[in-house]
């Protein structure tokens, strides 16, 4: 059939539909079948619209949740009471990529732009696991590095996996020993109000600086216990007070932490630095 028939048919088969159309809507007002095609109409307008919107928002969004994380960067960077503006504060933080299986630095891609999410998805840049933390394991992570004079002060390190009810996503800042926690935050979680979500509560969080996530012979030894820490029993070092009602959760973050802080997360990395740092 040549184009110019086919445009024909087309354009035939389109006056056809439009003139259906003004059929339906010449029909009275209370005709069912105008009102179904006014329903549909609408539908459609609306659908348009709302996923017109969804698109062109998406850009901004995406710089919002930029903007939020590097806030969060720069908060357990302890930048945040440095009188600096939040441009100057992240610009202090060096920000590398770390391929954890060597635990070495990675520099063929920008780690602004890295996605560690989109990469757990992609299975060329993940890994499937069956930890209780994680099922797929980027095999590359975003850190970043806070250095004061040359010297290294804190390795902040993004880490996520399994609450109750949602994959909690949060920053650890060890000292330069690689095993201290100087701060932690969860800065997305879809856990129960006034339970599980205390663990991004600053009262809860504030129980972390200066705990021992690792042991001596780097063995991932941090837990969440449930009820409170007996603060004179040795493993207190080791230990975080549990989220009352909420011990699921916490059990969460003991895995999560036990999993990146090992093996398959981030402890090449961290026993690489800190002896390299040490050198
Ligand atoms: C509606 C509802 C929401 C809950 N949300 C959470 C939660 O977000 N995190 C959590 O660990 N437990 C949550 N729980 C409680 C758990 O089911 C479980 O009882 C609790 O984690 C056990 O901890 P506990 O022994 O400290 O009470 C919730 C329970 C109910 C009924």
């Amino acid at each position: 059939m040549s184009v110019e028939s086919q445009l024909r048919s087309i354009t035939v088969r389109t006056s056809g539909v439009l003139e259906s159309l003004k059929t339906l809507f010449r029909l009275p007002n209370d005709d069912p079948r105008k009102t179904l095609a006014v329903a549909l109409a609408l539908c459609l307008v609306c659908s348009v619209v709302v996923s017109a919107t969804a698109v062109s928002l998406r850009p901004l969004q995406a710089r919002n949740a930029a903007l939020a994380l590097e806030t969060e960067v720069i908060k357990v960077a302890g930048l945040d009471s440095a009188g600096l503006s939040s441009e100057e504060a992240f610009a202090r933080i060096e920000k590398r990529l770390v391929d954890l299986d060597s635990g070495r630095f990675v520099d063929d891609v920008d780690p602004l732009t890295y996605s560690y999410r989109d990469a757990a998805k992609n299975p060329a840049t993940s890994t499937a696991l069956d930890s209780a933390a994680i099922d797929r394991r980027p095999d590359r992570m975003p850190v970043y590095l806070v250095r004061q004079d040359g010297q290294l002060e804190r390795i902040i390190l993004p880490v996520y996996g399994a609450g109750l009810w949602s994959r909690m996503h949060g920053l650890l800042a060890l000292a330069p020993d690689g095993r201290t926690a100087k701060a932690l935050t969860f800065y997305e979680q879809r856990e129960t109000a006034g339970l599980g979500s205390d663990v991004a509560g600053a009262r809860w969080l504030s129980k972390w600086p200066g705990k021992e996530l690792i042991d001596a012979d780097g063995e991932p030894v941090i837990l969440v216990v449930k009820g409170s820490v007996d603060a004179r029993a040795p493993s207190a070092k080791h230990r975080v007070d549990g989220l009352s009602g909420a011990t699921l959760t916490g059990n969460g973050v003991t895995n999560l932490m036990r999993f990146w802080l090992g093996e398959r997360g981030y402890g090449p990395f961290l026993a690489w630095l800190t002896d390299a740092d040490r050198g």
